[in-house]
């Protein structure tokens, strides 16, 4: 064995050299990947804080010019976004060719001119009314081929003006007014198209007061009640077995179970009524050539941004896939006549183009919480005060801090409340706010309570 100690030469003077050579190469690669990291750091923080930069400045001037833009009318103000609407218009008319549809829209829910000319510019769109000054003023738009007028309370005025004018259909909604309809075709000696507005006792999931295909509400005939009387009725005006009928040409039926509905189950339950109340009148040989299924379409409230159109496409879908009657057509069934569906689209054609333009006039200190006073109140959108509905609301221009409100209006009631406990960016007095999702039943609805100017409305190219 050798047993020649090793160390001496190589050892610990040795090795210790080794650790400190080691150690400042191990040192001057740290410092190298230190300085490295701080560059790139460096460099990743400069293009971070140059893009925030130019977003942000690009943001700030569009709001700015936004922000200017709005100042040009006098708040409040009805503001309407006509590339929104042209493409939702787009929309629904190509669908509509593919489904082969009928669309009118509804005037109820706007019939600011501007809105409507540029609607009535589309051919295949024609207009639903439901009282004799949404007649006269659709006579003026759009053809008489294309205009629908239903209504419980129709007037003998409004009435004779229709069969004058010879407007497409007239959707009778009691038997008493059928009498009145074809007494007045008589006297003045005019046929009329006219469909019948069926209440299907359906009650769809939607606010209590938009409700109208329920039994307990004053629309449309009770089939259900008279399903035998109805189709005695309608058999003995078809087959003129009474020539006291002769004016009265039955092309169809007529519904409408309320607004802003959501639920697509409750246009199944429809369909299958339909179905029923189609099959008991083939069954007497009866044929109709018109369906007309209303509106109801709802929109997002919610997230306006995020879903602009509504979805038309599962809608349509809807009743194609739920209608059986359209698919039986043949000469067994309807007499081989064709089934035209018809539908009268308010709040899903307009609500999401428009927005109500305020101007906060105060921010005032509660005892609890803090109270934003637009210049807007319920007088120019009634919805959230009469059915609690949401709008979302923004002020103009996005700021970094963020405060909750009773967004409120300034008119002398208690419920004239846009929004409650409502967290949004931190308002100032001056202020402008957008009210979102308003182009339905917003300006159409609006009035001059508390003596005040009912809002104009501005399309988005009157402030270039
Ligand atoms: N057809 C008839 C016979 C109607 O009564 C209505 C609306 C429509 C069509 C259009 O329905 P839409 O597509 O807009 O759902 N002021 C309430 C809405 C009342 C709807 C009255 N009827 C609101 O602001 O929610």
């Amino acid at each position: 064995m050798d047993d020649t100690p090793l160390k001496e030469s190589i050892s610990s003077k040795d090795i210790i050299n080794d650790i400190e050579e080691n150690n400042s190469s191990k040192k001057k690669y740290h410092k190298k990947i230190i300085i490295s990291s701080i560059i790139v750091f460096g460099l990743l923080a400069i293009t971070i804080i140059v893009l925030i930069f130019t977003v942000f400045n690009k943001n700030s001037k569009k709001t700015r010019s936004l922000l200017e833009k709005l100042k040009k009318y006098k708040t409040p103000y009805y503001y309407y976004n006509t590339s929104l609407l042209n493409e939702t218009v787009d929309e629904l008319i190509s669908l509509s060719k593919e489904y082969d549809l009928k669309i009118h829209f509804s005037l109820k829910s706007n019939f600011n001119v501007k809105v409507v000319n540029l609607l009535a510019s589309h051919p295949e769109i024609g207009a639903d009314c439901v009282s004799g000054g949404e007649v006269d003023f659709a006579l003026k738009h759009f053809p008489k081929d294309k205009i629908v007028f239903a209504g419980i309370g129709k007037t003998d005025e409004e009435i004779e003006n229709a069969v004058n004018n010879s407007i497409f259909c007239i959707n009778v909604e009691s038997f008493e007014e059928l009498e009145n309809l074809n007494d007045i075709c008589n006297r003045l000696n005019k046929q009329i198209n006219f469909g019948v507005r069926i209440n299907p006792n359906i009650a769809p999931h939607t606010h209590e007061k938009i409700i109208t295909g329920n039994n307990e509400t004053k629309f449309g005939i009770y089939i259900d009640e008279c399903e035998k009387d109805f189709y005695d009725k309608i058999e003995e005006i078809y087959k003129k077995k009474n020539p006291n009928y002769k004016n009265l040409n039955f092309i169809g039926l007529h519904f409408h179970i309320g607004s802003q509905i959501t639920n697509f189950t409750d246009f199944v339950r429809l369909c299958k009524k339909i179905d029923k109340y189609v099959d008991g009148l083939n069954s007497r040989n009866i044929a109709i050539t018109y369906l007309n299924l209303g509106g109801g379409l709802g929109i997002d409230y919610d997230e306006p941004t995020l879903h602009p159109i509504a979805d038309f496409r599962t809608y349509f879908d809807t009743y194609r896939n739920n209608l059986t009657c359209l698919k039986k057509i043949g000469p067994n069934y309807n007499q081989n006549k064709k089934i035209t569906l018809h539908f009268e689209l308010g709040r899903s054609l307009i609500a999401q183009s428009g927005n109500l333009i305020s101007k906060v006039i105060y921010v005032k200190q509660g005892i609890k919480k803090k109270f934003a006073i637009l210049d807007a109140g319920m007088n120019d959108l009634i919805r959230p005060a009469m059915y609690g509905a949401l709008h979302q609301i923004e002020r103009v221009e996005p700021s970094n801090e963020t405060e909750e409100y009773d967004v409120v209006g300034p008119i002398c009631e208690s419920s004239d409340v846009f929004a409650k406990n409502y967290t949004m960016d931190k308002l100032y007095k001056n202020d402008y706010v957008i009210i979102r999702s308003a182009g339905a039943y917003g300006e159409s609805m609006a009035s001059r309570y508390n003596f005040r100017k009912v809002p104009e409305g501005y399309m988005d190219y009157e402030f270039d």
